[in-house]
């Protein structure tokens, strides 16, 4: 009887173990989220952590999503809204992760480096950092991630260039560097799935090689950089792009009239140095136009007057501004249209008519006398007119 009791026990404490051992975590990830739990602690007022107890199974942590015994994606500290975050770094023991597929950390104090360990993630799908702390260089091994679709490490404090083998990642979608420190040029981007890429505010320098943005591109952020040189080598063929701005860098060379014709809503090239005339080839239904601070000249084009909110300030414009526009500030179709400090002879507008109060017009500072009405932004000065002098000069 001893032995058969004996026996019974054992049998079962097998069975109990067999079926734990499907949900135990394999030893090695185990470790690996021991290690990267170590490295960082909640920021006070955050309290993501704290139900994170090692001698129960870790992948019933808040943030840690397992498939059978492999973590496959981490998400650490709490999502919602106004949570401090977390702070420390990021252990070098997330590349022991082997089968992990997304990692994403909240808002909050984490500094350090990225990991170059990264580099073993082959499964890496989507890896999320934003606003956070972090310092040094993007680790070139997020291009050997073959399967790398998303990559936000936005609003650090990240140095050094855009490693090259990014662009040839094959399957890369969005791709999220702005506001960093970055230079050094942007590397031509082969994958045919790219829609977002945001280089917003960093210090990239150099020109964009031609066809290096492909075409399924919707989403373009370039500005606040010291990009320079043309843009029709690229943007042209951009024909699905529904957010472009390009402001504040040193672009130049003429605007490409396709670019009117893109379903965007908000298109920003102010504070270039683009040249040369403005010619869409039918009227723009473009929300917003920011084309102010270039040296853009020529007659301004009828077809930009059904642009709701159009800024043409700070450039070498001429001749008379088209009697469409009159129209669609009288109907109030027209927002803003600002026209300061161009070279403008006039306006047809009735000195009696009246612009709806919800209209602002600005045309300081032209070779012209400004409509009564004008409503100019502090900026733009208190001199109404232009000097004659290098109004002649223009006009010759
Ligand atoms: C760009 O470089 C300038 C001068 O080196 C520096 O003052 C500025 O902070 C940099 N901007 C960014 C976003 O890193």
């Amino acid at each position: 009887m001893g032995w058969k009791s004996g026996f019974v026990i054992i049998w079962v404490f097998c069975i109990q173990f067999v079926l734990q051992s499907n949900a135990i975590l394999d030893p090695l990830d185990f470790l690996a989220l021991q290690s990267i739990r170590k490295s960082l602690k909640d920021v006070p007022g955050s309290n993501f952590f704290q139900s994170w107890d090692f001698t129960s199974d870790p992948c019933t942590f808040p943030g840690v999503y397992c498939d059978s015994d492999k973590v496959i994606a981490l998400n650490l500290g709490d999502p919602r809204a106004g949570s401090p975050g977390l702070t420390g770094r990021i252990d070098p023991a997330i590349g022991k992760l082997s089968s992990l597929a997304e990692f994403t950390i909240v808002p909050g104090r984490v500094i350090g480096k990225i990991p170059e360990t990264i580099s073993q993630l082959s499964n890496l799908r989507f890896f999320a950092v934003s606003r956070n702390f972090l310092s040094g260089e993007i680790p070139a091994a997020f291009g050997e991630l073959r399967n790398l679709h998303t990559l936000d490490l936005s609003y650090n404090q990240l140095t050094g260039s855009i490693p090259r083998p990014l662009g040839s990642l094959p399957v890369l979608s969005n791709l999220i560097l702005s506001h960093n420190h970055l230079t050094g040029s942007l590397p031509p981007f082969i994958s045919n799935s790219l829609t977002r890429v945001d280089i917003m505010h960093n210090n990239l320098t150099g020109s964009i090689e031609p066809d290096s943005l492909p075409a399924s591109i919707q989403y373009l952020s370039l500005g606040i950089n010291k990009l320079s040189g043309p843009v029709f080598t690229f943007l042209p063929k951009l024909n699905q792009l529904n957010y472009l701005d390009l402001s504040m860098n040193r672009f130049t060379g003429l605007i490409p009239c396709q670019i009117f014709s893109f379903p965007i809503s908000n298109l920003q090239l102010q504070r270039n140095q683009f040249f040369g005339p403005v010619q869409p080839v039918e009227q723009v239904t473009i929300s917003t136009v920011d084309l102010s601070y270039n040296r853009l000249s020529g007659q301004v084009s009828p077809m930009l007057s059904t642009v709701q909110n159009l800024f043409l300030n700070n450039n070498r414009f001429m001749g008379l501004v088209p009697g469409n526009y009159v129209d669609r500030l009288m109907d109030a179709t027209i927002q803003t249209l600002y026209l300061q400090h161009n070279y403008l002879t006039g306006l047809e507008i009735n000195p009696t008519a009246e612009i709806p109060l919800s209209s602002v017009l600005c045309l300081q500072y032209n070779c012209m006398v400004p409509p009564a009405q004008s409503a100019c932004p502090l900026k733009a000065g208190d001199e109404k007119t232009r000097p004659t002098a290098q109004c002649i000069e223009w006009r010759g």
